[in-house]
């Protein structure tokens, strides 16, 4: 189970629940894992599976309400952001966040990634998803929303309930140790945890 299911299963309350994930991608995200779970989930995105649990619709078409949105690393380019977030929060009460703050990855977290990157590739082991240089990957995303952005638009809709800063990069790296090696960097402070994962309920 990824680490994030696993987050989202500790921050639910138990089912039956209704939760919606938006933007669960092509592989529907951790809506069969909350279905196997107890939970009445659906999934939304243009990019969604087949299946009766997806819907292939932006998350601002979607009606009716839930108990949960889950989120997972879709808000941090979706503009505008406040009427975004506004949205979410008339669907459900709870709100949960997977996202990562691009604009936290310093010269010494750029070193890093860019060195796992050439070993694993030298090993032939490197992931597909995985950017050689993020300084081309900048190049190629120039709008994301930076964290204090994010985080604002949240809390502005919603009261936080949780903020965890965890390891990032090796989520595009996949290599077998790199989360471990990431997370004593950071602990280290070698340089700063990149992803975060954030709850909120909805101020009324
Ligand atoms: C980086 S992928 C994340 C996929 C998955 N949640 C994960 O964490 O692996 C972002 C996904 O958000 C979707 N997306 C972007 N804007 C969206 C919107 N307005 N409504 C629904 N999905 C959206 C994209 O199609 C894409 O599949």
């Amino acid at each position: 189970m990824s680490g994030f299911g696993t987050f989202v299963l500790k921050q639910l309350p138990p089912p039956p629940q209704r939760v919606l994930e938006i933007g669960c991608g092509e592989k529907g995200g951790l809506v069969a894992l909350l279905r196997d779970a107890g939970y009445d989930a659906l999934g939304v995105d243009p990019e969604a599976p087949e299946g009766e649990h997806f819907r292939r619709i932006d998350f601002r078409e979607v009606e009716g309400s839930f108990d949960a949105v889950v989120a997972g690393r879709v808000l941090h380019h979706v503009r505008p952001l406040d009427d975004a977030v506004a949205t979410l929060a008339e669907l459900a009460p709870l709100l949960i966040v997977d996202e990562f703050a691009p604009d936290l990855i310093d010269d010494a977290a750029q070193d890093w990634y860019e060195g796992q990157y050439r070993m694993l590739a030298a090993a032939g082991a490197v992931s597909e998803y995985a950017p050689a240089s993020l300084d081309d990957w900048r190049a190629r995303h120039p709008d994301l929303h930076p964290h204090r952005a994010l985080l604002g638009a949240l809390r502005t809709h919603f009261e936080e309930q949780t903020l965890e800063w965890v390891p990032y990069l090796h989520r595009w790296l996949r290599g077998p140790s790199s989360a471990a090696l990431e997370q004593t960097l950071i602990d280290g402070r070698a340089f700063p945890a990149i992803g975060y994962r954030w709850v909120g309920r909805r101020i009324c």
